[in-house]
Parts: C-alpha cells; structure tokens; sequence
C-alpha cells in the first residue's frame, strides 16, 4: 500500500506534461502570492532598514567566521527544530509537520518528474512520501484539536475557523485526500479514488493559491528573522534593545505560574 505510486496511475489517464505543469504552477502561485505580501506589508524592506539600522549600533564586527557559525547554529537549532516554540508538545507538533511537509512534496517532485513515465519508481520513494503525508497529518490535527492557542487556552470550539486557519487547514486537506487518494487506488475503489483525487487538487489550489492570505510564507520569514536575531545579539547592537542588567536574571515563575485557561 506505502509502495503504490499514485502519479504513476494517474499517468494512465492524464498526461504526464499536465502534472508536470501543475507543480510549475503551484510554485509560481508560491512565488506570486509571497512577492504581493511581502509588497503589501512592507515587511522585508522594514526587516532590511531595521538590520541596516542595528548595523550602526553594533558593539563588534564580526568576522566572515563567526558570522558563518552564528548563522549555521541558527540553522542547526531555531530552523532545523523550531527552538522558538521552546520545548513540549507545541513543539514537536510542528517538528513533525514541518517535516512530513518537506518529505511530501519532495516525494511529489521526485514520482512526478522522475517516474510517471512508465520507469518504476523505488519503493522508497512511494514510502517517503505516504510517511510525509502521515507525518503532517499526525502534526497538523495534533496542532488542531489541542495546540491551537485559541482552542487550548481561550476555549473556542475545535471547528471554530477563522481566515488564520486557512494554511493550517489547506496543508491538513492536501495530505488527508493526498493518502485517501493512495489508499482507495490500492483497495481498487476506482470511483472513489476520483472524488479523493479532485479533493487533493481542489485542496493544492487552496494552499498554494492563498499563500497571500494565508501564513504559508513563515516558513521563508521565520528563518531570515531568526539569523538577523541571532546575529545581532552577537554583534551587540540586539535590534536596539537595551542591554541586559548586571542583576541575575531572577523573573519568578512569570507566565509559567500557571496555564492560560481563565475561563
Ligand atoms: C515546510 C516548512 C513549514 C511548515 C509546513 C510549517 C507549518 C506550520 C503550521 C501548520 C503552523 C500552524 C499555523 C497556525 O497558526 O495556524 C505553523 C506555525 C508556526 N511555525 Fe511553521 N512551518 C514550517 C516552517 C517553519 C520554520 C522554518 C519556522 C521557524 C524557523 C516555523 C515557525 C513556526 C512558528 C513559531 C509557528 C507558531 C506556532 C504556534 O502557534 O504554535 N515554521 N507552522
């Protein structure tokens, strides 16, 4: 079941010149959709002018070295395991959907470009990307049902949706019809597997084609955020903060005293 190549079936009835352009496509609408909200908020000419800004008040400069290895420890830590969202089960919900993410859409390129031709594609692959899909999804409803702050800390019913939901959402329904897709093809419910099918689509329209309205462009914002972060805590100018105190860092339990849940 893993090892069904679902591309390879839909090859059958489709050509495959028109998956290939769909996955141009959906990274054009990927490339239009964060452009226009980049243009629209403004964001990355104000992250440009706020590091040139820091830049002045900085304590050191650093040298190419360290600056290589302030920016790969980023890599290694805050990107590579999202340290932002510290550690607990917020965090691995998102490890885990990040990373299904990634595996399936690079089991997607790789089945759709490599081998829809009529060349059997290794088992791993198929593998790859069915686990990718799981992965998201065991992430994704994990971050649904329990994490999601307004559902865990303010009370809003789990099915209460607003527009935040709508990246979280498109990336549960690509990967849900995705393996639904995969599945029925495998148990030989053909008809099935064309309603599941025109589901994945409809759902890769939604994902790709909202990125400007969804948050899909966080994961190319959060990473340039968090090494302009890093960076300037090393060169001193910390994006012109004020310094730490010479006193301890004794806060008391702060925000930590007790869970969100007033209601
Ligand atoms: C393929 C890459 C990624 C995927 C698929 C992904 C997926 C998601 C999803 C589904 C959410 C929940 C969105 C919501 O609030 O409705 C989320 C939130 C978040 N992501 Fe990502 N993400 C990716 C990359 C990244 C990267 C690289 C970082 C940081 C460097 C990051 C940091 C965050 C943070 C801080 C949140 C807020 C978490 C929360 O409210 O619990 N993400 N991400």
């Amino acid at each position: 079941m893993l090892t069904l190549n679902p591309f390879a079936e839909l090859a059958l009835i489709v050509p495959v010149f028109f998956m290939k352009f769909f996955v141009i496509l959906m990274v054009l609408l990927i490339v239009i959709g964060t452009g226009l909200d980049m243009l629209h908020k403004k964001n990355v000419v104000y992250f440009f002018r706020n590091a040139q800004k820091a830049k002045k008040s900085a304590k050191t400069q650093l040298s190419t070295g360290v600056k290589t290895s302030v920016i790969l420890k980023t890599v290694a830590s805050d990107i590579a395991t999202t340290s932002e969202l510290g550690f607990g089960q917020r965090r691995i919900a998102h490890v885990l959907g990040m990373y299904g993410t990634i595996l399936f859409w690079i089991g997607s390129f790789v089945l759709i470009f490599g081998y829809s031709d009529g060349i059997k594609a290794p088992d791993y692959i198929s593998v790859i990307w069915h686990l990718g899909a799981m992965m998201t999804c065991l992430g994704g409803y994990w971050f649904w049902f329990f994490l999601r702050v307004d559902v865990s800390a303010e009370a809003h019913p789990w099915y209460r949706i607003i527009t935040a939901d709508l990246f979280v959402l498109a990336l549960l329904a690509c990967a849900t019809f995705g393996l639904a897709w995969s599945f029925s093809l495998s148990a030989g419910a053909t008809n099935l597997s064309y309603l599941f099918l025109i589901l994945f689509i409809l759902a890769n329209l939604v994902l790709f084609g909202g990125v400007y309205w969804s948050k899909f462009a966080h994961m190319f914002y959060k990473p340039g955020a968090a090494i302009q972060k890093n960076l300037a805590e090393a060169d001193g100018s910390r994006d012109n903060l004020p310094p730490p105190s010479d006193a301890p860092e004794q806060f008391g339990l702060g925000i930590k005293r007790e869970k969100p849940k007033h209601y």
